[in-house]
């Protein structure tokens, strides 16, 4: 079973999205014995931005390296991806992981009934977190919203969400919350 464990968090060992999704991926490791991880840490190792010259595909070196990021993307069975919240947003690196897995007739088609996915059978968790409280449907929350809109674009409907929230409203409630996230992760 392939896991590709993705981080994008500024913050290194400080990071909560990061203790999250290793969290995760050590809970799925206790859970399958043949779990193959692929890692990106898009903090220490930023993908390049989409340039026109890439997407017109003039760039030899950065068309190899979409092609493979795709590849890695369509290989995993389970996507874990480590989402801090900044500026309502995600970082920007890992929206430039989205814009280059994001490639018409490789992860999803237009059709005449609309686009379809093409990323097949694939689950992903998200370890969410932010410095506010959002909840669910926070018409200010563009980190959790888009994810899923892209994961599901790219034909994977299942995501879940393991969140921790309110991590910049004193120490007492981001124990809090990393801890309840926690506990999510051990019963997954
Ligand atoms: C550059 C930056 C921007 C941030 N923007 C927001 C924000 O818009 N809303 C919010 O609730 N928290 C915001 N925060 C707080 C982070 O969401 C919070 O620290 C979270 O834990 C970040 O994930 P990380 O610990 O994995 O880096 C921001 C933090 C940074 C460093």
């Amino acid at each position: 079973m392939k896991v590709l464990h993705i981080d994008s968090s500024i913050l290194g060992a400080a990071s909560v999205s990061r203790q999250l999704s290793q969290a995760i991926v050590d809970q799925l490791q206790t859970k399958h014995a043949d779990l193959a991880v692929d890692y990106l840490d898009l903090a220490a190792q930023p993908i390049p931005h989409l340039t026109g010259a890439i997407l017109m595909g003039q760039d030899a070196e950065q068309a190899a390296l979409g092609e493979k990021i795709i590849q890695q993307y369509l290989d995993a069975d389970i996507v874990v991806v480590g989402a801090a919240m900044y500026n309502f947003g995600l970082t920007s690196t890992l929206k430039a992981w989205i814009d280059r897995i994001s490639v018409a007739g490789k992860t999803f088609k237009y059709t005449e009934n609309g686009p379809v996915g093409l990323a097949g059978e694939k689950k992903v968790y998200i370890a969410s977190s932010r410095g506010g409280v959002y909840g669910e449907n926070s018409p200010v929350d563009f980190q959790e919203g888009f994810l899923k809109t892209v994961f599901n674009f790219t034909g994977v409907n299942d995501v879940e969400i393991i969140r921790a929230e309110g991590v910049n409203m004193g120490p007492e409630l981001k124990d809090q919350a990393i801890s309840s996230a926690l506990t999510q992760v051990q019963a997954l």
